[in-house]
């Protein structure tokens, strides 16, 4: 089924329980032009001056931290459940060594507003452009989140990207339901 434009937030229930349960799938694209994907578990969202936002929690140890710094957009994507082992290894290597998409055969195609591609296997999937950056600074975090988190440091840079596009494949979400 073709996939159809909806509110920023129409799916967000559903997102995140896909996020909770296997993690998903953010792409990047460095000024090289070459996509690469890693999977996330943290991510939140809500209305920022106005405008609907998306932050992502990237550590700078991921290769995914060097193209959001070369190039600041970015999309998330949901995968249904049957994904399950392809977001598990796009969360376990690293782009810098490794071609994720044509060892997991999730199929990178053009997005309809950036440059960072969406996956086509996805069910849903956000567009977004970063319009802010912030570390989380150990000094303003509790203490036993910051021994649990962060034992050898590399402290989450936050991502803040304002969703441009948002579309779904809406037989897709109902199964994601079920
Ligand atoms: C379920 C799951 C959730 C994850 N969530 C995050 C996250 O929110 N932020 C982060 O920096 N790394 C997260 N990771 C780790 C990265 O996905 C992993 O280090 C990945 O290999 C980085 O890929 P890259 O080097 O190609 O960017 C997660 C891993 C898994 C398996």
């Amino acid at each position: 089924m073709a996939k159809q434009s909806v509110k920023p937030f129409e799916f967000w229930k559903e997102t995140v329980d896909m996020m909770v349960k296997q993690g998903l799938l953010l792409c990047s694209v460095g000024v090289d032009g070459k996509p690469n994907v890693m999977t996330i578990g943290w991510m939140t969202g809500g209305i920022i001056w106005g405008r609907p936002i998306l932050c992502v929690y990237v550590r700078p140890s991921r290769y995914t931290y060097s193209r959001l710094e070369e190039v600041g957009e970015f999309t998330v994507n949901v995968l249904p459940m049957e994904f399950a082992e392809a977001v598990n290894y796009c969360g376990t290597v690293s782009g810098r060594s490794r071609d994720k998409f044509s060892e997991t055969g999730l199929k990178p195609v053009p997005a309809q507003k950036v440059k960072v591609p969406v996956i086509e296997q996805g069910v849903i999937h956000y567009e977004c452009i970063v319009v802010h950056k912030n570390d989380v600074l150990p000094e303003f975090l509790a203490k036993e989140i910051a021994e649990s988190a962060y034992p050898q440091g590399n402290f989450h840079r936050i991502y803040f990207g304002e969703i441009i596009a948002a579309y779904a494949d809406l037989e897709g979400v109902e199964l994601l339901r079920k």
